[in-house]
């Protein structure tokens, strides 16, 4: 089977190509390397021995798409490609609708167009909006994303929705993915962030490792344990298999169909950062500020319809995400430069 993974060079396609070679798949990444590198790729060669067809370009091309789809055999595409920093969504919403809505629309023109109808779509548990209680099932409303970005990936689900409806050949997956975190064991892959991070785990690290003086804690007053904002995380080599049976499931399985991609356990930032402080042994000095507008009190998955429907659960914990991230980092200082 040969597998189309648009983003493949970023930090969850990375990590999903290579579990895809491992399993014997034959993958083309499509990447513009907007915000990655191919030394992902390259660290993807050495740690099992095979390589990715890399093609530098964009998912809005249309033309190269095509040249793509006849050029190659594809049977299957895992749709990585697309924005994802929520701040710069709100600053910049036209980039992200292009990229984002736009792309994943020319995506299916040109997989249509080549015969090519099944496709595993990263959509985001931002969907849900702010649900009313936890854990969140897949069958909860949708919610009302607070910013252009969490928009982008709603559109596209009913984009796809719409598709599948109108034509029967469409074996699509939607994974909601809670909070991916983590890196590969080895240690030379993992996540590297332009810039200064967005989310709590790669800022953590670069606190820990030195780049970043403290980090900021965004609010102690939420209802939860500790007062600190409780997120799902799950491991980015869980969320990798998660994607394997989801391309084999919807071989099986014609139509649209939606999947949490969590572990259905809940930490709070201040238990995500003891956990972390234990697995490196360094302090990570912090400061409590006012919460970041747009942020929800707490999120966790439902995880039991990926365990039914597609025999995967996530079977990493905590500990292991904070040390893979960790082993990572302070291989890594710099990300991929170094
Ligand atoms: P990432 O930025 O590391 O990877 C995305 C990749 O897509 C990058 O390599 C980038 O260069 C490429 N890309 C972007 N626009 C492109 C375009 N127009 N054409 C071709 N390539 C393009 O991000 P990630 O964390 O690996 O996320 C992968 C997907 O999962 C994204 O769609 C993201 O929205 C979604 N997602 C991520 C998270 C998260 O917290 N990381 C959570 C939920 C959903
Ligand atoms: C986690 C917790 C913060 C940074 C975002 C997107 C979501 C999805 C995943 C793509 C929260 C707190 C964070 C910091 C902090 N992405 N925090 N200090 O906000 O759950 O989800 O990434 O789809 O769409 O919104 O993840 O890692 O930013 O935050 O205190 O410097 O850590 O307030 O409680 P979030 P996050």
């Amino acid at each position: 089977m040969k597998i189309l993974v648009t983003g493949g060079a970023g930090y969850i396609g990375s990590h999903t190509t290579l579990a895809l070679l491992e399993a014997g798949y034959e993958v083309v990444v499509l990447d513009n390397l907007c915000n990655s590198s191919d030394a992902a790729l390259h660290a993807v060669e050495a740690i099992c021995g095979k390589s990715a067809r890399m093609i530098r370009g964009d998912v809005c091309d249309r033309a190269l798409l095509d040249r793509i789809f006849r050029e190659q055999r594809i049977d299957a595409v895992l749709h990585f490609a697309g924005l994802k920093a929520v701040g710069e969504s709100v600053r910049k919403p036209l980039d992200y609708y292009e990229n984002n809505v736009g792309g994943s629309i020319t995506l299916c023109q040109a997989m249509a167009a080549a015969g090519v109808f099944r496709l595993v779509f990263s959509s985001s548990a931002t969907v849900y909006g702010e649900p009313e209680q936890m854990p969140i099932r897949e069958d909860f409303p949708t919610g009302i994303p607070t910013n252009p970005y969490g928009q982008s990936k709603l559109i596209v689900e009913n984009v796809l929705r719409d598709l599948s409806q109108a034509e029967p050949r469409w074996r699509i997956a939607l994974l909601r993915y809670f909070n991916p975190i983590g890196a590969h064991h080895s240690g030379h892959m993992g996540e590297d962030p332009n810039g200064i991070p967005n989310n709590l785990l790669p800022y953590i690290s670069q606190v820990a490792v030195g780049s970043l003086p403290e980090l900021s804690i965004f609010g102690d007053d939420y209802p939860t344990i500790d007062g600190t904002g409780v997120r799902d995380y799950i491991h980015v080599v869980d969320l990798a298999d998660g994607h394997l049976k989801a391309l084999q499931s919807i071989a099986e399985r014609p139509g649209i169909h939606t999947w949490n991609l969590g572990t259905g356990d809940g930490y709070s930032v201040m238990q995500v950062l003891q956990a972390f402080e234990q697995a490196s042994g360094r302090a990570v000095p912090y400061r409590v500020m006012p919460r970041r507008s747009g942020d929800i009190a707490e999120s966790w998955a439902d995880a039991s319809k990926a365990a039914k429907e597609l025999g995967w659960k996530a079977t990493r914990s905590l500990q292991d995400m904070v040390t893979d991230t960790w082993r990572w980092q302070s291989n890594h200082p710099r990300g991929y430069l170094q």
